[in-house]
């Protein structure tokens, strides 16, 4: 049947979702698969979303939006009402994967590993969360993706910008305990771990610019984690993975302190597949091209 690739849509990420889609319609179409593409919002955008999605019959769609609209459960919902099964997670994975507060609140309650953290609900929970989690700190609008609207932290008056450009994209901002150390991600498909990749980047963190632009950028598969380090972190991305209730695919973001110490940052339920992006990355690592991760992905709709 006719599969929709289904890209764009209005959230800060659109840019890097056409990236996406562009890939992977590419490659669906390169192992025969009969796909299209649809932006969503895009130039037939005069269009109702749901007009869009109605224009021509799908069995089957690739979800590969990301951010707010796409990956947090709005268009899974529509999808479920017009009978259409989709890649990745259903409503409420999404939406909770999509809210960094939800999902750190989730882990805390399976005892899963994170960093402390303070709900910035306004400018008047700044001294509190300055108080109880120190500098530096990370600023991030809790329904964001690809490092959009966070900060990191020193002193008073970096806080007080920092809280005024999330809340631009968000109301709902926390502060996050900068955990110094390394950063890692795992890449979730059909419910197995895929290998390890460290990331490091001379800049302060792995922010936007560092995820699609510099080239120095370096994505380490000898990340120097001892074995049972690394069965460690495979772990705890499945167990993340499990507990927000994600399906199919998936990417996981963790840091480890400097006493080798594992935190959540979130999982991605809707993750990139730009040439810069991680999960097509470590899924080569295990012998998967991109053609095959595209069409493993699809064959997990439901
Ligand atoms: N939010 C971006 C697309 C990612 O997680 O890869
Ligand atoms: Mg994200």
């Amino acid at each position: 049947g006719r599969v929709a690739v289904i890209m764009g849509g209005d959230s800060a990420e659109r840019p890097v979702s056409l990236k996406s889609g562009d890939a992977v319609l590419s490659a669906l179409q390169r192992a025969g698969v009969d796909a299209f593409g649809i932006d969503l919002y895009g130039e037939q955008g005069d269009q109702c979303p749901i007009a869009q999605l109605q224009a021509q019959p799908i069995d089957r769609a690739f979800l590969i939006l990301h951010g707010r609209g796409g990956e947090d459960g709005v268009i899974q919902g529509v999808l479920e009402m017009l009978r259409i099964p989709y890649t990745g997670s259903g409503v409420e994975a999404s939406a909770l994967g999509m809210d960094k507060l939800r999902s750190k609140q989730l882990f805390v309650g399976a005892g899963l590993p994170t960093a402390p953290f303070a709900v910035l609900a306004s400018a008047d929970r700044l001294d509190e969360a300055e108080q109880r989690l120190g500098y530096p700190m990370m600023i991030k609008p809790a329904h964001e993706g690809s490092s959009i609207g966070m900060s990191k932290v020193r002193d008073r008056d970096q806080l007080d910008r920092a809280f005024g450009e999330a809340v631009r994209f968000d109301r709902s901002v926390i502060a996050e305990q900068w955990i110094s150390g390394a950063e890692f991600t795992v890449a979730v498909l059909d419910g197995e771990a895929l290998p390890v990749i460290r990331l490091e980047t001379p800049h302060e963190f792995y922010d936007y610019d560092a995820k699609y632009q510099a080239n120095d950028t370096r994505y380490l598969f000898e990340h120097g984690l001892e074995p049972e380090r690394e069965a460690e972190l495979r772990k705890l991305a499945i167990e993340a993975f499990e507990v927000v209730g994600c399906r199919g695919w998936g990417r996981i973001d963790v840091m480890q302190d400097d006493a080798g110490r594992f935190y959540l940052l979130e999982v991605n339920t809707a993750p990139g597949m730009t040439d810069h992006s991680l999960v097509p990355m470590a899924a080569q690592r295990a012998g998967i091209g991109f053609g095959e991760l595209a069409v493993r992905i699809l064959k997990g709709a439901g």
